[in-house]
């Protein structure tokens, strides 16, 4: 599903990730682990197309991802219905005045009809246990809170790729337990890749793990 060749990217001539080969396959969740700095976010950022290689490339079912690609606009619809983020930082995604619209903003674009747009956004509030704070604006929730709306946002519109930037951070350990079993129960028909620390959750979760090192590779 998705193939890096020998990706290597740099901010400002810092590097950030270097020559990272792997191939990541639907059906299997991936769980990507290093110290702080190995590149884990730059990675999912490429992966998003984001930001692109500065050498390497990076192919999407078969189909390289690229500046004038992403500049085609059916294209990139197409491409950004395929694959969803969670940042590691809940607080860049969450843009509308309320949470029910910030969960029903993806799906309204997929091209569903009004009931099947509804249904999800009650669906993903439910599982996320968001439904109590639909009026609420997403800028005055907690940090728990705001990851469970930018988690429902993303898999509301059920990507065939789902990536999570330590999407456990600030959250309880029930609702931790909660997301783990969720996701569980829904990586079969997915492709998941997820940075964590948590190791307990982590166990039940991948299938491949993913060990990047201090100086920005993919080493096992
Ligand atoms: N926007 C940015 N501008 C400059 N340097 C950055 C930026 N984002 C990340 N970096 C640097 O790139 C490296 C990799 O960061 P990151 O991908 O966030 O790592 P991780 O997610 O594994 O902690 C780090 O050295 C970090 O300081
Ligand atoms: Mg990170």
């Amino acid at each position: 599903m998705i193939k890096l060749e020998n990706v290597s990217f740099s901010y400002g001539g810092e590097p950030a990730l270097d020559r990272v080969s792997f191939e990541f396959h639907k059906g299997r969740c991936y769980v990507v682990e290093g110290p702080n700095g190995c590149g884990k976010s730059t990675l999912f950022r490429i992966l998003l197309g984001l930001n692109l290689p500065d050498s390497g490339q990076y192919f999407f079912d078969g189909e390289e991802i690229t500046a004038r690609k992403l500049r085609d606009r059916a294209f990139a619809m197409n491409f950004h219905k395929r694959i969803g983020l969670v940042f590691q930082d809940p607080e860049v995604q969450l843009f509308c005045s309320s949470v029910e619209d910030e969960v029903m903003f993806g799906p309204a674009q997929l091209g569903l009809s009004e009931e099947e747009v509804r249904e999800r956004v009650e669906k993903y509030m439910h599982v996320f246990g968001v439904g109590k704070l639909r009026k609420r604006a997403p800028f005055n929730l907690s940090g728990g809170e705001k990851r469970r709306v930018a988690l429902a946002s993303v898999l509301a519109m059920e990507p065939e790729v789902l990536v999570l930037d330590e999407p456990f951070n600030g959250l309880d350990d029930m609702c931790r337990n909660y997301i783990t079993e969720y996701l569980e129960s829904t990586k079969s028909e997915r492709l998941v890749i997820i940075s964590a620390h948590e190791r307990e959750l982590t166990e039940r979760l991948a299938d491949v793990r993913v060990k990047m090192s201090p100086d920005h590779r993919i080493v096992e």
